[in-house]
């Protein structure tokens, strides 16, 4: 070991961005996290102001970082703007997005293919027809289904969601996570999406493991916030081969931008993802335990049916840290 922290590019962006990660800073530093903080202005707001939401010098930068703690950018559907996140999970090639879900009712993870599908950013646009390709490789699916054969490997099952009776792009993709959940021993079924959907809604304590392509991944992680109770609650990890990006799944909610009353659950439980991540898991574990008293004290922002602030939710979380270490 050559001495040097782990350096984390944080990166809190635009809308609430700003506000939940200055609330998963706070938790990282009540928990006292090894981690150097090397902040990056990139985003909408920049790109308003300059024209650029990120430049080759940050990316750069960026790369140089053990690992990103990213907060909320804006998209606009607009032609001329790349999403910022969408660029870092290709540039970095974070390929498996990983966001777990628990309640009383379900306890799942979805490993969303993150780098390829609808996703490609192949698009021919014009006045009377627009076209995006959806792109499905071998390689692309036997290592998305690999990384999700290592936590279904641990925990019970896998379920591939697939739409290979229309798209036929699935079939390779199904075809692939099949071969590899057999080669390595892991229980699996399959389900198209749509059924999927349902049965989420209607039985989600059926499943274990969800591994599924980029577009339906975004779209099933959504329905599973909902089940959750909120987006607000939700974190992931957006993992390659050597690096790592953690942040929490839900957007930069300009409605509410400002407030103080954004939901910052998401993104502190994003950093304990990232400290689990980084080696310092007994740090990932102690947020976690402080994050569910915390909301079982009843402690909860309005998303949640609450009237606490962005900054009570955090004091109360840093405060049952606190009180655990004297035990
Ligand atoms: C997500 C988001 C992003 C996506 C947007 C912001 C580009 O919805 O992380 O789920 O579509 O992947
Ligand atoms: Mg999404």
């Amino acid at each position: 070991m050559s001495g040097k922290r782990t350096e984390v590019a944080v990166i809190p962006g635009d809308g609430i961005g700003p506000e939940v990660m200055e609330s998963a800073l706070g938790v990282l530093e009540a928990v006292g996290a090894d981690v150097e903080q090397v902040p990056f202005e990139v985003g909408f707001g920049r790109w308003k102001r300059t024209g650029e939401a990120l430049s080759a010098e940050d990316l750069e930068s960026i790369k140089q970082c053990d690992c990103v703690l990213f907060g909320a950018i804006t998209t606009p559907p607009d032609p001329k703007y790349r999403s910022v996140l969408l660029r870092l999970r290709k540039e970095l090639d974070l390929f498996a997005n990983i966001r777990p879900f628990s309640s009383s009712r379900l306890d799942l993870i979805v490993v969303r293919e993150n780098t390829e599908g609808l996703y490609s950013g192949i698009e021919v646009l014009g006045e009377e027809e627009c076209r995006t390709v959806r792109v499905i490789t071998r390689r692309g699916s036997r290592r998305i289904a690999e990384r999700a054969c290592l936590l279904a490997s641990r925990r019970r099952r896998l379920t591939i969601v697939h739409k290979s009776n229309v798209l036929k792009s699935d079939i390779l993709f199904l075809k692939t996570c099949r071969e590899v959940a057999e080669s390595l021993s892991v229980p699996h079924d399959d389900l198209l999406v749509d059924a999927a959907a349902y049965h989420l809604v209607m039985r989600p304590e059926r499943f274990d493991v969800i591994v599924t392509t980029n577009l339906f991944g975004d779209i099933l992680s959504d329905l599973c916030a909902g089940l959750v109770g909120s987006l607000g609650l939700c974190a992931s990890a957006n993992l390659g081969e050597s690096r790592a990006l953690f942040e929490p799944i839900h957007g930069s909610a300009p409605d509410i931008a400002g407030q103080g009353i954004a939901n910052p659950v998401g993104a502190v439980r994003s950093a304990a993802m990232m400290l689990d991540w980084l080696g310092q898991a007994e740090k990932a574990r102690a947020i976690e335990a402080a994050v569910g008293r915390a909301l079982e004290g009843g402690v909860k922002t309005p998303d949640l049916g609450g009237s606490s602030s962005t900054r009570q939710v955090t004091e109360e979380i840093v405060r049952q840290i606190d009180s655990a270490r004297k035990i």
